[in-house]
């Protein structure tokens, strides 16, 4: 089939286009680049041996957005393409509104308009209401404590009342739990713009020599050894969660909602431990207090994806470990800083399928 992947540059998105591809599909990204690199893309050719096509684009451009489908007739699209970081989302929420719910209202209008009713959405175990029973299951309440999770809730609201309004429509909703690791080949991986937010992202850039030391926030957690506990998910596997659900949109309309998660929590001193292992030196880290707005512990019940799409996460803490390593250690500054300002599409699909050399980097 021919899938439409917005956001398919970033972490998550190439992924999937690297397995969607490898699986025999052709695949279209749409992304505006401004949290990812067409080095992404051309890897994901490099190492499929198929090259998906960029469109520049940005979901708040209706009539770009409206353009790209109809240009492309696609099969299905899987839409990562949306702002994520949560501090910035207190600081900016009409950015975020605008850019993850209006991109959003823009992308299932030119959907409509093309007769395209297949969706796979990126949700997040952010829009469960913070709960004593673990592990969360689909149906458990939901409320959200930021911005950026009210974005994500507000969107599974207007997917949940298209779906009512509208039989024809096939719709996936994926809570994914915390994504963490690379490609194995360390070809591909995630790349953060400033100083991490996220815990695996930060130990890497210490590993790599890039920050000093891991701090620990909060070690009086009501948890097994003090420190927080999260449901950490191998990309790769995640990445698999897609094809998974495309494969059942394709044989049934309506609305679902899977977790993406392995089942069980892991804590910070065990990424820690994890990490240390995968990178053969004990990384240092300092114990300091609770990071505001954080909770204790959460993991979610996979059993739903399990049961319905034969969905299961494979891969443990120490390969989201070693593959995170290998992907860092490869590369230590992430992607080519590259200066896209005023490079035609078409070049940059030139890059990509390897057809034009380079692109200018910027210091
Ligand atoms: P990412 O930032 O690496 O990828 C998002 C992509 O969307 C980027 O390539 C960015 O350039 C693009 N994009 C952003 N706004 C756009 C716009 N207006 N128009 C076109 N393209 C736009 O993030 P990711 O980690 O790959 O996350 C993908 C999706 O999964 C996001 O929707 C995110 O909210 C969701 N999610 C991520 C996590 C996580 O921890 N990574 C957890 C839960 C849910
Ligand atoms: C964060 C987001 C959540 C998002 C998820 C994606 C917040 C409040 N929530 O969740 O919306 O869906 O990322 O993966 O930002 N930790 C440290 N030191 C660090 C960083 C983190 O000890 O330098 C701890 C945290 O306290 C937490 C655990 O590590 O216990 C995981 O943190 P993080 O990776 O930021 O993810 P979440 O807080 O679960």
């Amino acid at each position: 089939m021919h899938v439409l992947v917005t956001g398919g540059a970033g972490y998550i998105g190439s992924h999937a286009a690297l397995l969607l591809l490898e699986a025999g599909h052709r695949v279209s990204v749409f992304d505006n680049l401004s949290n990812s690199s067409p080095e992404a893309l051309k890897r994901v050719h490099q190492m499929s041996g198929s090259a998906p096509e960029l469109f520049v684009g940005d979901l708040l451009d209706a009539d770009r957005v409206t353009e790209v489908l109809e240009i492309t007739k696609p099969d299905a699209v899987i839409h990562f393409g949306g702002l994520k970081a949560v501090g910035e989302s207190v600081e900016k929420p009409i950015t975020y509104y605008q850019n993850n719910v209006v991109g959003t209202l823009n992308l299932i209008t030119a959907m409509e308009s093309a007769q395209v009713k297949r969706l796979v959405f990126s949700s997040s175990a952010t829009v469960y209401a913070e709960s004593k029973e673990l592990p969360l299951v689909e149906n458990a309440q939901r409320d959200a404590s930021n911005p950026y999770g009210r974005t994500k809730l507000h969107i599974e609201q207007i997917l949940e009342d298209l779906a009512v309004s509208d039989p024809q429509w096939s719709i996936a909703i994926l809570r994914y739990f915390n994504p963490v690791g690379a490609h194995p080949s360390g070809n591909i991986g995630e790349d953060p713009q400033g100083i991490p937010n996220n815990l695996m992202p930060f130990i890497a850039q210490v590993a790599v020599g890039r920050r000093n030391e891991v701090r620990v926030f909060g070690t009086d957690y009501p948890t097994y050894d003090g420190t927080g506990v999260r449901d950490y998910i191998h990309v790769m596997d995640l990445a698999q969660g897609h094809l998974d659900a495309l494969g059942y949109l394709n044989q049934n309309t309506g609305q679902y909602v899977w977790n993406l998660g392995t089942g069980s929590g892991t804590s910070v001193l065990d990424v820690i431990g994890a990490f240390s292992r995968a990178c053969g030196r004990q990384l240092p880290y300092e114990l300091v207090d609770r990071r505001p707005g954080d909770i204790a512990e959460y993991y979610g019940d996979p059993t739903t994806a399990r049961l319905e799409l034969g969905w299961k996460a494979e891969r443990g803490i120490e390969e989201m470990a070693r593959d995170m390593w290998k992907w860092q250690s490869n590369n230590p500054s992430g992607y080519p800083d590259y200066d896209l300002e005023g490079i035609p599409e078409d070049e940059l699909n030139k890059f990509i399928r390897g057809a034009r050399e380079s692109l200018p980097e910027t210091k």
